[in-house]
């Protein structure tokens, strides 16, 4: 029987097929038909810093407006850190997730800045998370913040949300650093137990009707994986932490691309939300398939065969790589 079974995060999972974080996920009427489909782990979907900061803002003012009217409001008013409504509903859901699942359940925290939010990562950790995944998802647009910059306030928020835990930590990435090699080693030493390749960042569009700026939110597609394929095969024995691939996972071939690139966990959302969770049946079943045809007995065996320290021509992964692309274009008619 294929081995599957991968270590992730240092949490043995029976699967690297992992439903990353979206609506799905969310859902608790779809948590038994995704571990039924055999997830190795879900990712909840995000507590957000802003959700967090307008709570304590709301339950602040409130703690200010009472210990104005009465002297001994003080001693009678909550605790401000005690999770209350909307993080509190969030907290409620790891807690139910954890009960109901055989799998490891990763609680996500999404934000940007070192701050008191962070103590969350403690609660999501008591609430029964198995791990925590920090979503740093940022769009630096105020010219005055270097790259330098942005990068060190990451890490500190990344060592920052370490000290409040005990559980294991990943960081989710996007894809737009100058120098990722370097990033995901400080990341490593900021106390990262793995990353996540990447999160999309979502561009909004025009509406040519309204003039307005609108949301737009599209799912992925199977060419997307490309940038995760190229990252992961060149961080593979270079950072010795976790890499868990996202974005454009679509079919058991994606999968299987990340794994032979180096990937420990690939996960997928757009793919779930499209065909449903039972999709990762199929996922599966080809890469049973594909490794029994090829006499691999598990998913270690074959993890980072097709890395960039483990092909014959690194190259390819790299920029010489780019005049050979472009110029390797040929038409199929003309026009
Ligand atoms: C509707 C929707 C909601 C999402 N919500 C979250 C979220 O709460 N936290 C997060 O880290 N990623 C979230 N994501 C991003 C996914 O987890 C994933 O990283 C991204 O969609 C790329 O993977 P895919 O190509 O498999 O969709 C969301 C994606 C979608 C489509």
């Amino acid at each position: 029987m294929t081995d599957l079974s991968t270590t992730y995060l240092g949490l043995q999972l029976r699967s690297p097929l992992v439903a990353s974080a979206g609506p799905h996920t969310g859902n608790p009427a779809m948590w038994q038909r995704l571990e039924d489909a055999g997830a190795g782990a879900i990712v909840l979907p995000s507590l957000f810093e802003e959700e967090i900061e307008h709570d304590a803002f709301t339950r602040e003012q409130a703690y200010d407006f009472n210990a104005d009217q009465f002297g001994e409001a003080q001693s009678f008013l909550p605790a401000l850190d005690l999770p209350d409504v909307g993080p509190s509903r969030h907290l409620a859901l790891v807690e139910q997730a954890r009960e109901r699942l055989g799998i490891p359940v990763i609680a996500s925290l999404n934000g940007t800045s070192p701050g008191g939010w962070v103590r969350y990562a403690k609660h999501l950790a008591d609430a029964g998370a198995h791990a925590i995944e920090l979503n740093l998802y940022d769009s630096v647009v105020d010219p005055s913040i270097s790259a330098a910059d942005a990068e060190r306030r990451y890490a500190e928020l990344v060592e920052e949300v370490k000290a409040e835990i005990s559980i294991p930590l990943a960081v989710k990435l996007s894809p737009w650093f100058t120098a990722m090699g370097n990033f995901a080693e400080r990341l490593q030493t900021a106390g990262a137990d793995g990353l996540v390749l990447f999160n999309r960042l979502y561009q909004p569009d025009i509406d040519l009707e309204t003039l307005e700026v609108v949301p737009r939110l599209s799912l992925s597609t199977s060419a997307e994986v490309r940038l995760p394929l190229h990252w992961i095969a060149n961080l593979f024995g270079s950072v010795r932490c976790s890499l868990a691939a996202s974005s454009g996972v679509h079919d058991g071939a994606d999968a299987l691309k990340l794994l032979l690139a180096g990937a420990d966990v690939v996960m997928s959302t757009s793919a779930l939300l499209q065909h449903g969770p039972e999709h990762l049946r199929v996922m599966e079943r080809f890469l049973r398939d594909w490794m029994m045809e090829r006499d691999y007995d598990s998913v270690n065996q074959l993890r980072g065969s097709v890395s960039r320290g483990n092909v014959p021509d690194p190259q390819v992964y790299e920029r010489a790589n780019y005049y050979q692309v472009i110029h390797s274009w040929r038409p199929t008619s003309h026009r």
